[in-house]
């Protein structure tokens, strides 16, 4: 009864990768416990998550075929835009999209890039376009990862000419060149073919930027702000909380989630005890939500 905090079902967000190119699920090697769905999977995926008491999924999507200009992100009938489809006719989730060129361009950056470098604004439409297209699927909400300078302003205002004017902004806001991303990348098959992601994600050495991202995208239009890894930056997490008070999203990265799989499989530590506790943290640090792909075990212990 003393607990100054408390962790609920009802602010956990479970990602969910969709492969295009295949029927069955496929296990994720580099993330024990995860699965890629298919479109064929997807709803009934969906319905035991719903069933489970889990409030809402992200979707990242695997496209069969990856181009320049990432452009499965912006086809209506993408593999996301497809899966959102089916995720909506089937159950009352909510549906959050990420919204990002990564996953869909064959040099694996988040825009568009002409030779070694990455074009901030000629990305900025492709993002705009990317949105209305997941609104127009069903998304509630879009989350922009892509930490290109004026995402979120592009994206409100080419909802808004279309008539989205419901759909809310998850920013990733404060999103840090982290390596506890590497799971991810073979996960979601988004590794770059060249030189990294420091010239668009955040200095770990860095807070006060963090500030000033959250700002900026706060003042374009974001409803909802993120910070990314979790664990390594519940500083940070705290800060903006305390300096804007907005609805505040921290995301359990698939590294964060990979070391406790790790060493639970080698007996080092308590999978379960070692997830509660560093969700906890995450919660007493500010986070009103938590994307964490432990979400549908956590539902299940507390079914
Ligand atoms: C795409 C994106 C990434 C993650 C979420 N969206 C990878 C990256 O920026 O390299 C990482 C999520 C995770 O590690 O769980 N921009």
């Amino acid at each position: 009864m003393v607990s100054e905090n408390r962790l609920s079902l009802q602010s956990l967000i479970q990602p969910i990768f969709i492969d295009e190119r295949i029927k069955d699920p496929k296990a994720i090697e580099s993330m024990p416990g995860q699965f890629r769905q298919s479109l064929l999977t997807i709803a009934e995926e969906a319905g035991k998550l719903e069933d489970l008491g889990v409030p809402a999924v992200l979707l990242f999507g695997l496209p069969e075929h990856k181009d320049e200009s990432g452009s499965q992100a912006y086809d209506p009938h993408g593999v996301v835009q497809e899966a959102v489809r089916r995720i909506k006719e089937a159950t009352g989730l909510v549906v959050i999209t990420d919204l990002c060129l990564c996953e869909y361009t064959s040099h694996g950056h988040c825009g568009l890039v002409r030779g070694q470098e990455v074009l901030n604004d000629e990305t900025l439409p492709l993002l705009g376009e990317a949105a209305i297209s997941q609104a127009e699927a069903g998304a509630d909400i879009v989350a922009p990862s892509g930490m290109m300078d004026g995402m979120v302003g592009a994206i409100r205002a080419a909802l808004d000419l279309e008539g989205y004017i419901d759909t809310l902004i998850l920013s990733y806001s404060a999103k840090y060149a982290s390596t506890f991303y590497g799971p991810f990348r073979e996960a979601a098959e988004s590794s770059f073919a060249f030189g990294d992601r420091k010239s668009y994600q955040m200095d770990p050495a860095n807070a006060a930027e963090a500030l000033w991202e959250t700002q900026l995208d706060l003042e374009e239009g974001a409803d909802m702000v993120m910070v990314k890894p979790a664990l390594p930056y519940l500083d940070i997490l705290r800060s903006v909380k305390d300096r804007f008070g907005v609805p505040t999203a921290a995301y359990q990265v698939s590294g964060e989630y990979s070391m406790i799989m790790a060493a639970a499989k080698m007996g080092w530590l308590n999978e379960n005890a070692a997830f509660l506790e560093s969700l906890l943290s995450i919660n007493r640090a500010g986070a009103d939500m938590i994307i964490t792909y432990w979400a549908e075990e956590y539902a299940r212990l507390n079914a």
